[in-house]
């Protein structure tokens, strides 16, 4: 994947959000789909894939390990798997781009396969954190060799078979938690991960739905998440619902632009994602649920937003997991609250996309908010519904979160906001921008 030019924009504040808007697949779900259609015999059908850079990456590697992957005219994704066992040695390097999600997973299944992959990625995946994962797979035989600090590029080197083990997760991680159980999936005998914190739980949903033999317990400990190996995948039809860290977006924009009044539809509301609308509506925010309903295993609602007056809260720490995601976004939200925001427990957020801690701090400190940043979050005094300063350039840093977040924060600031580089927003939203245009016509 060849780095993406800078693409600046400027915006400054914008009438009231109106109308109805889709939001995109379910990223989290859409890199699953692939994957475990991927490792299924026969073919699978997927409709709503998110298409963005983070799955196609994920595509891009599963076609490499010898799966076939295409997309039809009708926007229906069709895999034809290899059969778990069945990955091919690739024969180039494993271009992640910006995608941790595709990255630790994808170390997951090579790593009891009997193949060597070269993962690469772009400057922010190359800064992130791979030891939580080569950790627990180093213990199931794989051997890796990774640039300092357990960083990309890295070499795995699946071992065949592998040893299945039992797997405390020592950070509240669904990407580590994924990556065990998948390299489980081509281990003989049971491999477990005892979770202490829950953390999103797709890939246990989309297992049992793909026909592997997986429990899930609650122990004394947390939960305890058992997979039995040399699994035999069943291809699925597949419907990916509506992304919720994209509706947040949208949420927090319609929340805070006064007269907004919005629908968006389809948004998937599995609790160990839904910890935004919870903390927006401890802030007063007006988010209704209409039409609750299940789609491919998940709840999934449309949501009214209207325009509400917010007040600061504490964030409880214990909704960080289901809405690590949405902090940036969040931290927009606080910064037009009635009072006061604490946000605690977040420190994952600091090796996201990027350190979104810190760069959250300078980019509202920058727009003439009053920040506290501390090492696990953020403190944010708000402006009671005042709009914000602006009058800034903000750095995105290869965080489409980031620029997405501060995109929001621009349409209620009185002075020109410019963003130096929205193209990351292409890996998990490529339709952003056109959507803000339509709502705000
Ligand atoms: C994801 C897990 C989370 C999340 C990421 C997607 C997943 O990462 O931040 O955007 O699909 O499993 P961590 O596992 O690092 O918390």
């Amino acid at each position: 994947m060849s780095a993406t030019p800078p693409r600046p924009l400027s915006l400054s504040a914008r009438g009231p959000l109106r109308g109805t808007v889709t939001v995109p697949g379910d990223k989290s779900i859409s890199h699953r789909s692939l994957m475990f259609g991927a490792l299924a015999v026969g073919e699978s059908r997927i409709e709503g894939l998110l298409e963005g850079e983070d799955v196609l990456a994920t595509a891009a590697a599963m076609r490499a390990m010898g799966a076939t992957i295409e997309r039809g005219e009708d926007a229906v994704w069709r895999v034809h798997g290899v059969g778990v066992g069945g990955l091919m040695q690739p024969a180039q390097a494993l271009d992640m781009g910006n995608s941790g999600t595709s990255t630790r997973l994808l170390m997951g299944l090579v790593a009891s396969h009997p193949i060597t992959a070269t993962f690469i990625g772009d400057a922010s995946l190359s800064s992130r954190p791979m030891g939580r994962a080569i950790e627990p797979l180093s213990q199931m035989g794989a051997e890796f060799n990774a640039s300092p600090g357990g960083r990309l590029p890295l070499m795995v080197r699946g071992l065949c078979p592998a040893v299945p083990i039992e797997y405390r997760l020592p950070v509240a991680s669904a990407q580590v938690k994924s990556a065990v159980l998948l390299a489980g999936l081509n281990t003989p005998g049971v491999t477990r991960v005892i979770e202490p914190v829950p953390t999103r739980d797709h890939s246990e949903r989309m297992l049992k739905g793909f026909g592997a033999e997986l429990t899930v317990e609650e122990g004394p400990d947390g939960r305890i998440i058992s997979i039995r190996g040399e699994a035999e995948l069943k291809p699925q039809q597949i419907t990916v619902p509506g992304d919720p860290s994209s509706a947040g977006f949208w949420m927090v924009a319609a929340s805070i632009v006064p007269g907004s009044d919005i629908l968006i539809r389809n948004v998937c509301l599995n609790p160990t994602r839904a910890g935004l609308v919870t903390a927006l509506r401890m802030m007063g925010a007006d988010i209704e649920s209409v039409d609750l309903r299940e789609v491919g295993g998940e709840s999934v609602a449309d949501l009214r937003v209207r325009h509400a007056p917010l007040t600061g809260i504490e964030v409880p720490p214990e909704l960080a997991p289901s809405m690590i995601d949405e902090y940036p976004v969040l931290f927009v939200a606080a910064a037009c609250a009635e009072g006061r925001t604490v946000a605690r427990g977040a420190h994952e957020l600091r090796v996201k996309e990027s350190d979104r801690i810190a760069v959250m701090a300078e980019a509202l400190g920058a727009i003439g908010v009053a920040v506290e940043e501390h090492e696990d979050g953020m403190s944010i005094q708000g402006s009671g519904g005042e709009p914000l300063a602006g009058g800034a350039r903000i750095a995105s840093k290869l965080d489409h979160r980031i620029a997405m977040s501060m995109t929001v924060a621009g349409l209620v600031s009185r002075n020109e906001v410019t963003i130096d580089d929205v193209a990351p927003v292409a890996t998990s939203y490529p339709n952003f921008y056109p959507t803000l245009d339509a709502l705000t016509e």
